[in-house]
C-alpha cells in the first residue's frame, strides 16, 4: 500500500518532469535567446565584431552593406543566410541582391569562429551581429542579438521578387512587412535604416526627368525643388547610372534620425521612402520620430534595435531544421 502510493507519487513526479523538459525545449527549438553560444562558443559574438570593425576601417561602406544584407537575408526565406549561398539561381543572383555588399566580412569571421568551436555557430546568427555591429559603429544605440538560428537549404532568386521595390506604394509596403510579421511602425523604423548608406542614380533617377507635368522641372513634384537641381547635377539624365548618392542628404555616415527630417523636407531619394511623408497613415509616425509637438515621441535609435530583433526573428529555422554550414556561401 504505502510503496504503490510512493511508486504513484515517483510516477507522477517522472510525468511532470517529462512534460517540463517537452515544454522547454519546444520553447528552446522555438526562438532565438540572447546568450545561445555562451557555453558553446563564447567567443563568437565579438569575433564577429572585431571582424566588422577591421573592414569597416579600412571601407566604411560595409556598415550600410551588412545592415540590408540581413534584411534581404530575413526577408527571404526567413533569417537563415539563404542570401549567402552562391550557385547559378541563387538569390544572390536576383535583381535586388546584385549591389549587396560584406560577403566577404561574413566569409571572414565565419572562417575565424570555425577554427575554435567548429560546426556551432550559424552563418544566419554571424549576420545578424554583424548588421547590429554595423548600427553601433556608423553610431546607433546598441541592442542584444538573440541566436540560435539554423541556416537554410534553400535560396532561389525568384523569391528575391517579394522584397520591397522602391516603386511600391505604401499600401504595398504595409502589406509586404505585415506579412513577415511587421507593423506599419516597423516598417517606418526599419526604412529608416536607410540614415546611413548610398544607392546607386538608376533606382531614383526616373523621378528627376519627365516625371510629372505639373512641375516646371519634370521631377517628382514630392521632391524638394532646390534639391532636384542638386541631383540632376549628380545624375544626369543620359550620366552614369551607377553612380551612388547618399539615401540620407547630409548625414550619410551616421546612424541618427535625419533621414526622417530629410523626407519631412522632400529629400527622400527613393520614391518609396518620400511616400512615407506623402501618405497620410505613415506621416504621423515619421512625425513622431521628429519630436512633433503634440505627438507621442518616439526615440529612433531606440526603436531601431527592437524592430531589429524582430525582423531577425522571421521565420527563423531551430531545433532540427536547417543546418550549421561550415562555410557559409554553400550549403553541407
Ligand atoms: C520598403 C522597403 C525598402 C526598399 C524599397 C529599399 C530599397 C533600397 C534600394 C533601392 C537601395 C539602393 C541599393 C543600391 O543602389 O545599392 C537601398 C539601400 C539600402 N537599404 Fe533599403 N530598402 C528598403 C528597406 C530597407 C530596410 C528595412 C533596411 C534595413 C533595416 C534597409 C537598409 C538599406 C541600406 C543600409 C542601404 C544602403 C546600402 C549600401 O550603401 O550599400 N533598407 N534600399
Ligand atoms: C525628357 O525631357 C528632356 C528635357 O526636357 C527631353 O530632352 C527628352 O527628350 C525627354 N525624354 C523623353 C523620353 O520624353
Ligand atoms: C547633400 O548634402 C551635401 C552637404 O553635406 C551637399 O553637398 C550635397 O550636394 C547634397 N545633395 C545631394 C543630392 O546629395
Amino acid at each position: 500500500m504505502a510503496t504503490s502510493f510512493c511508486n504513484r507519487r515517483v510516477l507522477l513526479a517522472k510525468f511532470l518532469l517529462a512534460i517540463m523538459a517537452a515544454c522547454c525545449t519546444l520553447v528552446e527549438s522555438q526562438g532565438t535567446r540572447v546568450g545561445f553560444y555562451s557555453t558553446t562558443c563564447p567567443r563568437a559574438e565579438s569575433i564577429v565584431q572585431s571582424t566588422v570593425q577591421s573592414h569597416f576601417r579600412s571601407d566604411p561602406t560595409i556598415a550600410p552593406g551588412l545592415l540590408r544584407m540581413h534584411f534581404h537575408d530575413c526577408f527571404v526565406q526567413g533569417c537563415d543566410a539563404s542570401i549567402l549561398i552562391d550557385g547559378p539561381n541563387t538569390e544572390k543572383t536576383a535583381p535586388p541582391n546584385l549591389l549587396l555588399r560584406g560577403y566577404d566580412v561574413i566569409d571572414d569571421a565565419k572562417t575565424q569562429i570555425e577554427a575554435i568551436c567548429p560546426g556551432v555557430v550559424s552563418c544566419a546568427d554571424i549576420l545578424s551581429f554583424a548588421a547590429r555591429d554595423s548600427v553601433v559603429l556608423t553610431g546607433g544605440v546598441s541592442w542584444a542579438v538573440p541566436t540560435g538560428r539554423k541556416d537554410g537549404r534553400v535560396s532561389l532568386a525568384s523569391e528575391a521578387a517579394n522584397l520591397p521595390g522602391f516603386r511600391d506604394s505604401v499600401d504595398l509596403q504595409k502589406q509586404k512587412f505585415a506579412a513577415k510579421g511587421l507593423n506599419t511602425q516597423d516598417l517606418i523604423t526599419l526604412v529608416g535604416g536607410h540614415t546611413i548608406g548610398t544607392t546607386a542614380c538608376q533606382f531614383f533617377r526616373y523621378r528627376l526627368y519627365n516625371f510629372s507635368t505639373t512641375t516646371a522641372n519634370g521631377a517628382d513634384p514630392s521632391i524638394n525643388a532646390a534639391f532636384v537641381s542638386q541631383l540632376q547635377a549628380l545624375c544626369p539624365q543620359n550620366g552614369d547610372g551607377s553612380r551612388r548618392i547618399g539615401l540620407d542628404n547630409g548625414s550619410v555616415n551616421r546612424f541618427d534620425n535625419s533621414f526622417f527630417a530629410n523626407l519631412r523636407d522632400g529629400k527622400g531619394i527613393l520614391e518609396s521612402d518620400q511616400k512615407l511623408w506623402t501618405d497620410a497613415s505613415t506621416q504621423t509616425i515619421v512625425q513622431r520620430f521628429l519630436g512633433i509637438r503634440g505627438l507621442l515621441g518616439l526615440t529612433f535609435n531606440v526603436e531601431f534595435g527592437r524592430s531589429m530583433v524582430k525582423m531577425s526573428n522571421i521565420e527563423i529555422k531551430t531545433g532540427t531544421a536547417g543546418e550549421i554550414r561550415r562555410v557559409c556561401s554553400r550549403i553541407n
